[in-house]
């Protein structure tokens, strides 16, 4: 999988894509992730990004013109190497903004099958609506809130996104429990030691019997779903 964002905020990226599993997923090469300086597809001698809103207004609007050229000299480099491959990897445009659809897990395993990302970074007052509706394929949020920006946002898909890839996270099983899954929050885990400050370890884990360690699993996960996200249980897969 190739991502690449675009952003006025470069130096906010290198933190998170520099360590932990995202980082290892790049060393193993199964993820390529590349930040564009928005301000580097500039026209003017002050690199600027952004303008008043045409009608009045507060805030700033980004404009056009950087976004549509970062796209469109990223998808003319992504041509290149695809012709290389032989295969077509159409890139799909995603802006990160409030006013996107809602990021889910459901959501998140839809985008990581495709190969090629590209994600704006929105800001200030807005984007140039003629952005949304002429060069994104589509809005995503990460949430009810609002964000000063698009990067701590594309920073959350791009998390969430990479332990999806194939051979990203060593264990296979990993995927398979985890919350959300089902519709349903993950069941409790416990570590060492059996006994912590007299808090015991529930007798159905040290019993190394599997059937009833699932069927215990399966029953706490439910129970807990209940208990703190009853919403998930009226979800269809
Ligand atoms: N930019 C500002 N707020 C945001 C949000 N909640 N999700 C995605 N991008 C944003």
């Amino acid at each position: 999988m190739k991502i690449d964002i675009i952003t006025i905020f470069p130096k906010m990226f290198g933190p998170v894509l520099n360590e932990s599993i995202v980082k290892r997923a790049q060393e193993k090469k199964k993820v390529k992730i590349a930040v564009h300086d928005l301000r580097d597809y500039t026209l003017d001698k002050h690199r600027k990004v952004d303008d008043r809103p045409f009608g009045g207004g507060s805030g700033m609007v980004l404009t056009a013109e950087p976004i549509f050229r970062a796209v469109e000299k990223i998808k003319s480099q992504g041509r290149l190497s695809v012709r290389q491959a032989g295969k077509a990897t159409k890139p799909h445009v995603v802006l990160l903004c409030p006013q996107g659809e809602k990021l889910t897990q459901k959501k998140a395993k839809t985008l990581a099958k495709r190969k090629h990302l590209i994600l704006i970074c929105g800001h200030y007052e807005g984007v140039d609506e003629r952005v949304k509706e002429n060069l994104v394929d589509e809005q995503v949020s990460i949430g009810d809130y609002v964000l000063t920006g698009g990067e701590l946002a594309a920073m959350v898909l791009v998390d969430c996104l990479v332990r999806l890839v194939p051979g990203v996270l060593g264990d296979k099983n990993s995927l398979n429990f985890e919350s959300f899954e089902g519709n349903l929050l993950e069941y409790p885990q416990y570590t060492r030691p059996a006994n912590f400050r007299g808090m015991d370890v529930p007798e159905v884990l040290l019993s190394g019997n599997h059937q009833k360690i699932a069927a215990w699993r399966k029953k706490e996960a439910i129970k807990k779903t209940k208990k703190l996200r009853p919403d998930l249980l009226k979800l269809k897969n």
